[in-house]
């Protein structure tokens, strides 16, 4: 495995690759890799002549609030991980060399951020396409492997790559989870253990959703607030949102008679937790491979 830390180096090897005809899988993370990373890596060997795992916690997308400084970090780990993998190329840049200036050029996203996590984390889309825009460049994918987990990410990006017409394929990843249920995320070590025992209720929470579709419920307003009572009833986390809407546009439905997102977010003391499903109108996960 390659070990890139300079983005020139990158660039040129990632041209190389490109010009002798290879296809390159990419899979951009911020580091602390778990078996949801492990899988987005497992799906992209299977895809690709090479695989790109870019490791960069990017202080664009984290709010002043928000814990840039303390997002934990074990690049030693994460360089067993992606060895045990065998991916080809670990590509880990300075934040200096990825942002040396002050950015003459921002970017706007208009649609799929006034809703779920961008409602309360202004900026945060905006920080995430704006790296993935450079890593892009710099990593030349012919496709990029998403986790689910991450729905609406997901759904910004499939905005990106279609408006600004990255020659790229997104491929969707489904959620790895805890035995119990518990999606897994790198965040999840900062819940106490009373916290993580109880964390499993963002999870029964959207299966029970997801079964009140199956039972022939099409109201939205009605399955969130259920949704919400059942999780009130079973975790002290607070509530951040529970939404039912549209996907991969994330625009309200009157009736659940489409493929719709249930998501939910809840604050734990030390965490903001965060775990979807994405089903048709009979309750069928969709999306999910
Ligand atoms: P990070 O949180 O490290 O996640 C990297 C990728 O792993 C994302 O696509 C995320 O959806 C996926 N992932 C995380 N937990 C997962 C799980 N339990 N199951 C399946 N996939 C999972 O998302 C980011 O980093 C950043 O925003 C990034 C895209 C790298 C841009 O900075």
């Amino acid at each position: 495995m390659k070990i890139i830390r300079s983005i020139r180096e990158m660039q040129q090897y990632a041209n190389e690759l490109k010009m002798s005809g290879k296809s390159i899988g990419f899979v951009p993370t911020m580091g602390f890799l778990h078996e949801g990373h492990e899988s987005l890596m497992k799906r992209a060997k299977t895809n690709n002549d090479i695989v790109i795992v870019s490791i960069f916690v990017n202080p664009l997308q984290f709010g002043p609030n928000e814990d840039f400084d303390r997002y934990p970090r074990d690049e030693e780990h994460d360089i067993l991980v992606a060895q045990k993998n065998n991916i080809d190329i670990l590509f880990i840049p300075q934040v200096e060399e990825m942002y040396p200036n002050d950015r003459s050029i921002t970017m706007d996203i208009t649609k799929r951020t006034d809703v779920l996590c961008g409602r309360s984390r202004v900026g945060h889309f905006a920080g995430v396409i704006t790296v993935l825009t450079k890593l892009f460049h710099l990593t030349l994918p012919s496709q990029a492997y998403f986790g689910l987990k991450d729905a609406q990410q997901f759904a910004v990006v499939d905005a990106l790559v279609n408006d600004l017409n990255f020659p790229i394929e997104l491929v969707p990843v489904t959620t790895v989870r805890e035995q119990d249920g518990l999606a897994k995320s790198s965040r999840n070590v900062y819940l106490s253990e009373p916290e993580r025992q109880e964390a499993t209720a963002l999870y029964q929470g959207l299966q029970f959703g997801r079964q009140l579709v199956e039972t022939g419920t099409r109201d939205p307003d009605y399955i969130v607030n259920e949704v919400e009572r059942f999780i009130n009833s079973q975790t002290r986390g607070k509530i951040d949102y529970v939404e039912l809407l549209s996907y991969p546009d994330l625009t309200p439905v009157d009736e659940v008679n489409e493929q719709v997102i249930l998501a939910v977010a809840v604050f734990y003391e030390h965490a903001r937790l965060i775990d979807n499903l994405i089903f048709d109108q009979n309750g069928k996960l969709t999306l999910d491979r």
